[in-house]
């Protein structure tokens, strides 16, 4: 019998392509830059599979166009790339890669947020540029990370990741979420439930951890960022559409807030040029990026692929539905 067939939008690790050779026959994309949407469409028109990033856009159009596929397997917890309800009423089933990136998103988070507290960027900048010509008191003074009040947006596993570090810096930690976490773990974190308005007046950083919604769409406007502390920062590992870039420049420029650490853009990788400023980081959507995350990622979607194909249900499926329409 014929292996099913799938394209992969990357070469994805070693690891990963072993564990779908056993039983696909995979077609990869092993460029270095991304494919262009024509390439996607063409490589995915008689696919059973597909294993993409949050690049790809898997949509109504590329559903269409790939009339065999059975499932799209995305390399990453969030799957806004994803059109789930048109999946489910073609019986395309569509999986993503949650927990294993919890960890080392919430480490990002960190690095994030100590870099933009401390002017690292400012500071690397200096070291590197051969300007720097005496050590001095006020030199690049930063704000103190310790002591302070974090504030997070978003309180899942990564958002709770995050509060869980948090502790070594002896800081209060408040959080808002559409759902109240257990008392237990509120305990556990020693974490506060805030509205959100309250916990944007009340937090020296803001945190954010909230999947991309129609909810959540622009949930940092002007009105929003502007209940912020002047002295506070924003930090932002979840999606771009979340914070209304313009309105962060102008509440930047406004002195409004203090700064911004940002790991991901309304527009990716278009960056807003108001935002390429001293006090706000900069990163280009590396928060899991760590190798081992990265990997552990590729052969979860893998492993989604082969499950479906050895007839048994995906242990990250996002459509269960999309299985009975098959
Ligand atoms: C995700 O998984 O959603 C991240 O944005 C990339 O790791």
């Amino acid at each position: 019998m014929p292996k099913p067939k799938v394209f992969a939008t990357h070469s994805l690790f070693d690891a990963a392509r072993k564990i779908l050779q056993e039983s696909c026959d995979v077609e990869y994309w092993a460029k270095p830059e991304r494919p262009p949407r024509e390439e996607v469409l063409r490589r995915a028109k008689d696919k059973d599979g597909l294993v993409c990033l949050l690049t790809e856009k898997v949509n109504e159009e590329l559903l269409k166009n790939a009339p065999k596929l059975r499932i799209a397997a995305n390399v990453a917890v969030g799957f806004d790339n994803i059109d789930v309800a048109a999946c489910t009423k073609r019986g395309v089933v569509a999986t993503n890669t949650p927990g294993v990136l919890d960890e080392t998103t919430a480490d990002f988070a960190w690095t994030l947020l100590m870099a933009v507290a401390r002017r690292l960027g400012e500071g690397e900048a200096l070291a590197r540029s051969g300007k720097w010509t005496n050590w001095d008191l006020d030199q690049l003074v930063g704000a103190d990370v310790w002591g302070k009040t974090l504030g997070i947006v978003g309180f899942g596993r990564i958002g709770r990741a995050v509060a869980r570090r948090a502790s070594g810096f002896q800081m209060k930690v408040i959080y808002t979420d559409a759902v109240r976490a257990a008392e237990e773990v509120e305990k556990e974190l020693k974490a506060e439930f805030r509205e959100l308005n309250a916990l944007l007046a009340e937090s020296d950083f803001v945190s954010v951890h909230v999947p991309l919604l129609p909810e959540t769409r622009g949930l940092f406007d002007a009105p929003k960022l502007y209940r912020m502390k002047p002295t506070a920062f924003l930090i932002n590992t979840s999606r771009g559409p979340v914070v209304d870039e313009a309105a962060l420049v102008a509440a930047l420029e406004g002195k409004k807030i203090a700064g911004a650490a940002l790991d991901v853009y309304e527009n990716e990788p278009f960056i807003h040029p108001g935002l390429k400023r001293a006090n706000v980081v900069l990163a280009p959507h590396i928060a899991s990026a760590s190798l081992e995350t990265r990997t552990k990622m590729a052969c979860i979607a893998a492993e989604n692929v082969v499950a479906l194909f050895q007839g048994q249900r995906p242990a990250n499926i996002l459509n269960p539905e999309a299985l009975k329409a098959s």
